[in-house]
């Protein structure tokens, strides 16, 4: 009697929870329709158990270290481009480099982003990520050019510096640090800055907490009643919205506004209307909290595991380092991007690290592929950029982080794709890149450490596990220049 109790509760718990994953990743606005699909030019593959697809092997694989295990199975079975039924909806996933980069390379008029619905909500319908045509080309336009202009670039390097070296100042030798969370913080001010000019103080940490809860419900279940997660997230973004149009106000009423200095007033100058310039404000804080801290955290964590490429780029930092302190002259952002061996670091951490794992498009019409395939209109399409990061037939030994790999190899083909590509290639490239430089070489000409335990996490977002401990050791300004380590040669990488 009691086993059979338990097989009914067990069914019972099944199925809630497949209606659940049904109504989370099958939202109204994002679901790709599955129109009807001539079978013989669709890819091969599999459309998995009703309702939920092939949702729960894609998601307890994207749990593991090694979450690319369900496309490289479907790979060798079907081709590296195959039909699935993944996030409620019937899909065409591409981990095919030229498939991919065609797909990127679409206009509005043949595919369109396509996100879970918790996201579409708390985005908000003017966001970047979720308009089309020609608004999305005039926003991406004026954030583009303003982010990779020198005089930004000038000051991001003025900020960053600032605030890393406040947060090194109180770096304790006997006390543990996390990098992630030390990251996170300078990497928020420095965008927030940039964007509406708002300075550390009171304000910066009110809409840093609320981010925080914001940011938490972006893959949240889509059921927005008090208490739930995407309740409190939307309520979080209310609390932002009102603070940013207090600040976009005060920058109307501000007479001596007349070169944009952020890009609030950038935009202001381009007369886009006011919610578009709020809820843009608050998407584009994501890279500050997320994708930029991540990308350092996870260079710092490779670099610990390969004393080889450490050696080399302190090697390469200390003497920029050295020549400055002789000349006296300030570090400038040409400084940092110029260290040859530092950017192919960063480089490899963004191959290797997989920040974005992929994105996803949605077909307007039935769009032809390579191999005579068609995506058919309504389908969604992902667009998986791990699988090309770590395809042996693109990189030797795929999973090793190499750096001097990129020695005699350009970052411009489409087998390279961690910013994206086509008309929503990421407009802040430069200045991630910037950013991670700046950290990496002030960390390693100041501090030895070593790394505790740690593990990296990819689902639902990338980031470390304990958020990166190290413990550091402070180099004396009068001590030369030496590692420990002589380990010169590239395979003393930990796997
Ligand atoms: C390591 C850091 C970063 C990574 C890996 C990254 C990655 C990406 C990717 C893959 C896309 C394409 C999305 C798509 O095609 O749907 C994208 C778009 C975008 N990124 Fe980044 N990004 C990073 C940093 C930044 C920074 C620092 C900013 C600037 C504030 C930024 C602003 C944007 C914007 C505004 C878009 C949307 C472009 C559009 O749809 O027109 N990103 N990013």
């Amino acid at each position: 009697m009691e086993g059979s109790w338990t097989m009914v509760a067990t069914a019972i718990l099944f199925l809630s929870f497949l209606l659940v994953l049904f109504r989370f990743f099958g939202s109204s606005r994002r679901k790709c329709s599955g129109g009807r699909a001539n079978e013989t030019s669709l890819p091969l593959g599999a459309q998995g158990w009703p309702l939920v697809g092939e949702t729960l092997e894609f998601i307890s694989c994207a749990y593991t270290d090694q979450p690319e295990t369900f496309m490289d199975k479907r790979r060798r079975m079907y081709g590296k481009v195959f039909k699935s039924h993944i996030f409620g909806s019937p899909t065409i996933v591409s981990t095919d480099e030229e498939v991919s980069r065609s797909i990127l390379q679409g206009d509005s008029n043949t595919f369109v982003p396509s996100y879970p619905k918790s996201l579409t909500i708390l985005m908000g319908e003017s966001s970047i990520l979720l308009i089309n045509g020609y608004l999305q080309r005039r926003i991406h336009g004026l954030i583009g050019s303003f982010l990779k202009s020198p005089n930004l670039k000038a000051q991001i390097t003025r900020e960053m510096q600032k605030f890393v070296q406040e947060s090194m100042e109180s770096w304790d030798e006997d006390r543990l640090i996390y990098i992630q969370d030390e990251t996170k913080k300078i990497a928020f001010q420095v965008l927030v800055k940039a964007l509406i000019s708002l300075d550390p103080g009171e304000e910066m940490e009110f809409l840093r907490k609320q981010f925080q809860e914001f940011i938490a419900g972006l893959m949240s279940l889509p059921i927005n009643l008090p208490g739930t997660r995407l309740y409190k997230s939307l309520q979080a973004k209310k609390k932002m919205v009102k603070l940013v149009q207090k600040i976009i106000e005060a920058k109307k009423k501000d007479e001596s506004c007349k070169v944009p200095k952020d890009v609030a007033e950038l935009l202001l100058s381009e007369n886009v209307a006011d919610e578009i310039i709020s809820d843009n404000m608050i998407d584009l804080m994501i890279p500050g909290e997320d994708s930029v801290p991540v990308l350092i955290t996870l260079a710092i964590k490779y670099l610990s595991d390969c004393p080889a490429a450490l050696q080399q780029l302190s090697e390469e930092n200390m003497k920029l380092k050295n020549r400055k302190d002789q000349t006296g002259e300030e570090l400038i952002w040409s400084d940092y991007l110029s260290l040859p061996f530092t950017q192919t670091v960063i480089t490899e951490t963004l191959r290797l690290g997989n920040i974005i794992n992929g994105v996803m498009r949605k077909a307007m019409k039935d769009v032809q592929i390579k191999g005579g395939y068609v995506i058919p209109k309504g389908w969604c399409v992902f667009t998986y950029f791990r699988s090309v990061h770590l395809d042996e037939n693109l990189y030797d030994s795929p999973h090793k982080f190499n750096p001097w790999r990129w020695q005699d190899r350009d970052t411009s083909g489409c087998s390279f794709t961690p910013f994206g590509g086509g008309q929503r290639l990421c407009p802040g490239l430069d200045l991630a890149r910037l950013e991670a430089s700046i950290f990496i070489h002030h960390f390693v000409t100041q501090f030895k450490w070593t790394a505790e335990d740690d593990s990296i996490v990819n689902f639902p977002t990338v980031r470390m596990k304990n958020k990166m401990p190290v413990r550091v050791k402070r180099r004396s300004s009068q001590q030369a220049f030496s590692l420990e380590s002589k380990l010169n040669s590239e395979g003393s990488c930990k796997q």
